[in-house]
């Protein structure tokens, strides 16, 4: 056999990338990716392995990067490095966790504080160091995000920087190139923080810049066509970005009738969706696409399901039946088939067992029914080196339309982690500052997911009461405001409700009003995302209420509610409350953490 068709995937990229200058180490934060990316953003590759790598499997490398993590040091297993790391040459930057993991390997004492810093904080220059860029002074704005601090320095090492709750925020060593700091340089909110990541890779570990995603695009071609051999291709395509680059790249590189493009429409979709993505493949040139309609089943087995993930498992098993199917009554499995996949970097590390951190939701991207493909390395998965924004660079460049792929990201699961659930009727209950509508939704604290009740609160659109609000009580996760109303507020109660069908048509309905007024006003382009959610509160004859929930982010992990227009938001009100069955419209104040995005 051709033993380019038979390599584990790990190797079927030969081409495609470079050796890293630069690995992250991952100690479990939700960070991690980030520095990495950001690292990468500055034109130098680099990877992600797990913190415990020893050194090694890191020989070569020109620095060493340790993330954050929500662990703490003096816990049994929490994240570990190979204490070799620190004397084998390369550049170390510890970040967050990863400062006092590598301090402590130097042994340094690690104290809890006797309160967290989270969030914006201001940090003082104790002690001029490279690491930071002359015009960032004696003091610059942070974010932070820990309790656990040191309390001394190791042995050989100045402090170069100190936080009103952090006494040792920074630490260099006197002759060798390792540093560290308490604060997070990849979060945006941080002043100077791609100018301090920058001065580590270049100035301290000396890289030089070696990436540049479109660049790439022949090899990775190449490195299809090795992969693929005499083969077909299909892929099951989301009208994503990333499975239709993949999708387009496999195109390019082999002919139009060798690459078959299912795309399964789940029912749970966006209004006009699936005739979006059929137009949009047959501009790509696709000739073997074709849409798989399985609505019916996927609203058969979400029927009566409340738990949010209760129903991202039932839409992921159906995933799974559905791909069989198709992949058994149309001969995918025959060995003239391969498998392709719109993986991407951060896919292949999060269900591949290395990351640490708390699975926030389930991750389904490597289903059952494709196990067999994978494990007979039947798999072409050619952006598994890259990340979201160098997937896009890549589209760019082989011409997929720009408003494609810059669309919102929007979740697989589609409407059905919007259209929240209740078996049951339950009156609202009063506290001091509104009401708690028992609707359970995901958020975040720490690393950890939360499922909560809502605080609906009686204010107007006030992020920072909000946040004081949801940072003062364990009993919600979310705060909303009420945005306009059908009836008053006394008759409001949590009701009856399952994803079915009508419910599905007026959260469509709802989303669709929503997009095209924002749309036209210029503000989807303003945010990120905007999910429209629909909750099971309201009166008998209106059942649901509407959440908008427009967000800024840079990538989804961290998330600003924001405000938008008034009028606009009055416009959008009044069209909602036309829609049958909707009670009432309200905001999404919260930011993430602690809520999540989705409400699920
Ligand atoms: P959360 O709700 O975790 O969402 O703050 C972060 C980002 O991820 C998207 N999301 C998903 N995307 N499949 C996807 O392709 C999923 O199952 C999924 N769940 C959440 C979400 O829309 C947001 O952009």
């Amino acid at each position: 056999m051709d033993s380019a068709v038979t390599a584990a995937p790990e190797q079927s990229v030969p081409h495609a990338r470079p050796e890293p200058q630069i690995t992250v180490l991952d100690a479990g934060g939700q960070y991690c990716h980030l520095i990495a990316r950001r690292v990468r953003d500055l034109g130098v590759y680099a990877d992600v392995r797990p913190s415990e790598t020893p050194a090694e499997e890191l020989r070569g490398r020109k620095g060493i990067i340790i993330s954050g993590g929500p662990a703490s040091v003096y816990e049994a297993g929490s994240p570990r490095i190979d204490p070799a790391i620190l004397s084998a040459g390369p550049a170390i930057f510890g970040i967050c966790y990863g400062l006092q993991v590598m301090a402590h390997a130097l042994g340094a004492p690690v104290e809890k504080g006797d309160k967290g810093e989270y969030g914006v904080a201001r940090l003082n220059v104790s002690h001029p160091h490279r690491l930071f860029p002359e015009e960032s002074g004696a003091a610059f704005q942070v974010w932070m995000n820990h309790r656990d601090r040191l309390a001394a320095p190791p042995p050989d090492f100045d402090v170069i920087a100190a936080s009103g709750n952090c006494p040792v925020a920074g630490i260099a060593h006197r002759d060798r190139p390792l540093v560290g700091v308490q604060f997070h340089p990849e979060v945006v909110h941080t002043q100077y923080g791609n100018e301090i990541l920058s001065r580590f890779v270049f100035e301290m570990a000396g890289c030089e810049r070696d990436w540049s995603p479109k660049d790439r695009i022949a090899l990775i071609e190449d490195d299809v066509r090795q992969t693929v051999g005499d083969r077909s291709v299909f892929f099951f395509v989301s009208g994503g970005v990333d499975s239709t680059v993949a999708y387009t790249l496999c195109l390019r590189a082999l002919s139009p009738e060798r690459v078959y493009g299912i795309y399964v429409d789940t029912g749970l979709m966006r209004e006009g969706e699936s005739d979006y993505v059929r137009r949009l493949f047959a501009t790509l040139g696709a000739k073997a696409f074709r849409v798989e309609d399985a609505s019916r089943e996927f609203l058969t087995q979400l029927a009566g399901l409340t738990d949010a993930e209760a129903k991202r498992m039932a839409i992921g098993e159906e995933f799974v039946a559905v791909q069989d199917r198709v992949l058994r009554t149309e001969h995918f499995l025959d060995a003239n088939w391969i498998l392709g996949q719109g993986t991407i970097y951060p896919d292949t590390i999060e269900s591949g067992g290395t990351a640490k951190a708390d699975v926030i939701k389930t991750h389904h991207n490597r289903v059952a029914g494709i196990q067999q493909l994978i494990s007979e390395n039947r798999l072409v998965e050619p952006l598994r080196s890259f990340y979201k924004d160098e997937v896009r660079e890549i589209g760019r460049e082989l011409g997929i339309p720009e408003e494609f792929l810059t669309r919102h990201p929007f979740p697989g699961p589609g409407l059905a982690i919007r259209c929240l659930c209740s078996a049951e009727e339950l009156p609202l209950k009063r506290v001091d500052d509104g009401l708690i509508m028992p609707v359970h939704s995901v958020g975040v604290s720490g690393d950890s997911r939360s499922y909560r009740p809502v605080l609906w609160a009686f204010i107007g659109m006030d992020h920072e009461r909000a946040t004081e609000l949801v940072n003062a009580s364990a009993e919600f996760n979310r705060v909303v405001y009420q945005a306009a109303s059908n009836a008053v507020f006394s008759d409001l109660r949590v009701t009856r409700g399952f994803i079915d069908a009508e419910r599905l048509a007026r959260l469509r309905r709802a989303d669709m009003i929503v997009r095209r007024f924002s749309q036209a006003a210029g503000f989807e382009e303003q945010v990120w995302q905007f999910p429209v959610v629909l909750i099971p509160v309201g009166t008998s004859e209106r059942p649901d209420s509407v959440v908008l929930r427009p967000i800024h982010s840079v990538d989804g992990m961290t998330a600003q509610s924001v405000e938008m227009p008034r009028d606009l938001l009055g416009r959008i009100c009044g069209e909602l409350l036309n829609i049958p069955g909707v009670c009432s419209v309200f905001y999404d104040l919260t930011h993430k953490p602690p809520g999540t995005i989705e409400w699920e």
